[in-house]
């Protein structure tokens, strides 16, 4: 294949990814991969030679999509990688759903898992999961039914692991390889544009003491599913049991006491779990324990006061708090609470949490962990 190396002119939205990039920090940054303009992708798309352990896409559909054997024979297409073929998801994956997703921008996703057949999957004693070298996690994010991009999250057969986004073509036919991130203009009703993270920034947030995948443990994974040949609402643990996804005697069976996650979205489910279950999802991979450089473990069941953030001092004051008495969580004050005030804040600023992978408030979920903090009588529960 003749590999189009384009040097990227620095535009003003790459400068300020590559600066959320480092301020969030939790994780090192790999060195970025040529980079393919994805509105103007290389006109050949032959399969290179190298790439003969990365999935393939024969004429009858029936693509395998593992990963290569090592990162540097990532395809620039995401029809090479064997994920996608034609625009829809190979049939050989493997569906799944969490309980509490990442929120994106009001995104929605589908999420698909490829465990090669010859090795499985295992459950470690928290419930969280180790792919086997040759795993592809695939989740695709929509807008108002257009696919925006698909995300890769591979185990290569050296044990490493890589993230990378391709972003859709406007025919929705393929995808390109976007190693640096992007900002797609104009995205969405309110127009404020789509942000692509780079292949470094994936690793702000899937970080080694979270175990490198994210929605791939227990607690997420623990609910009752559609089985995708029926539509039949089944238990989606034992679903992905009976499809073979699990190494001998370490699947699920080995983890018990795990407690699932509820649905944040649920309003029928304890106010309580329900932000403990946003926070888990939407902060945890950064901010917890064994992370050592992110402020508290806001993992679900960790107890509040273990967290590390009821009527703790921010590290961090930011001027616009001159004067006032603000801890990380202060019981029955929102307004007092740096880590409300963090989730408010407006995306791409200092303060604004997450810090990357968004260009919007979630208004929803500020309001559920405002409702929470303003229900807190103490730091004891
Ligand atoms: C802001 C943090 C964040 C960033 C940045 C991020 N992810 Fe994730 N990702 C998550 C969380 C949290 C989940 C699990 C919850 C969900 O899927 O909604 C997840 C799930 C996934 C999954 C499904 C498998 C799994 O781990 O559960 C894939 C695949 C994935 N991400 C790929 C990527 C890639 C590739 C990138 C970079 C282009 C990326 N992600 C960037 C937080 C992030
Ligand atoms: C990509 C990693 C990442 C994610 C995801 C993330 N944060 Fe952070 N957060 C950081 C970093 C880095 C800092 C600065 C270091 C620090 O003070 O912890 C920070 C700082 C903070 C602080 C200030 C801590 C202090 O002591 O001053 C709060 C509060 C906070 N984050 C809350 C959240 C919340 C709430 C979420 C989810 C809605 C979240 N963060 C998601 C990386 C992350």
């Amino acid at each position: 294949m003749k590999t189009r190396i384009r040097t990227r002119v620095a535009t003003l939205p790459t400068i300020l990814t590559a600066l959320v990039g480092l301020y969030a920090g939790c994780a090192l940054e790999r060195p970025s991969a040529p980079s393919v303009d994805p509105w103007d992708p290389p006109k050949d798309t032959s399969l290179p030679p190298d790439q003969s352990a990365a999935g393939s896409a024969p004429a009858d559909g029936s693509a395998t999509c593992l990963a290569p054997g090592a990162a540097d024979a990532v395809p620039d297409l995401l029809s090479e990688t064997g994920c996608y073929v034609n625009g829809a998801p190979s049939p050989t994956l493997v569906p799944f759903e969490v309980n509490a997703p990442l929120w994106t921008d009001g995104a929605s996703k589908t999420r698909f898992l490829s465990v090669p057949p010859d090795a499985g999957i295992r459950v470690g004693p928290d419930g969280d999961f180790e792919l086997p070298p040759g795993s592809v996690a695939v989740k695709t994010l929509s807008l108002d039914g257009h696919k925006l991009e698909t995300r890769l999250f591979m185990r290569h057969l050296d044990g490493s692991y890589t993230g990378v986004a391709y972003a859709w073509d406007a025919a929705q036919r393929e995808a390109y390889r976007v190693p640096d991130g992007d900002v797609l203009p104009e995205v969405g009703s309110d127009r404020k544009g789509w942000e692509i993270p780079s292949e470094g920034q994936c690793l702000s947030c899937h970080t080694a003491p979270s175990h490198m995948t994210l929605g791939l443990e227990l607690a997420q994974l623990d609910r009752v599913a559609p089985d995708p040949d029926t539509g039949e609402p089944v238990d989606q643990l034992a679903r992905l049991s009976q499809a073979g996804l699990f190494a001998e005697g370490a699947g699920p069976e080995v983890a018990t006491g795990v407690a699932p996650l509820v649905d944040y979205r649920d309003v029928q489910q304890p106010l309580e779990a329900r932000a403990r279950a946003y926070l888990h999802a939407n902060c945890s991979s950064c901010h917890l324990e064994a992370q050592g450089y992110c402020t508290g473990d806001m993992r679900f069941g960790v107890p509040l006061p273990d967290v590390g953030v009821c009527d703790e001092p921010p590290k961090q004051r930011l001027p616009e708090w001159a004067g006032a008495a603000v801890s990380l969580v202060t019981p029955g004050a929102p307004e007092a609470s740096a880590l409300l005030l963090r989730m408010a804040a407006e995306p791409g600023g200092q303060a604004a949490m997450p810090p990357l992978g968004r260009r919007r408030v979630h208004d929803d979920g500020v309001a559920l962990v405002k409702a929470w903090i303003e229900s807190l009588s103490d730091c004891s529960q």
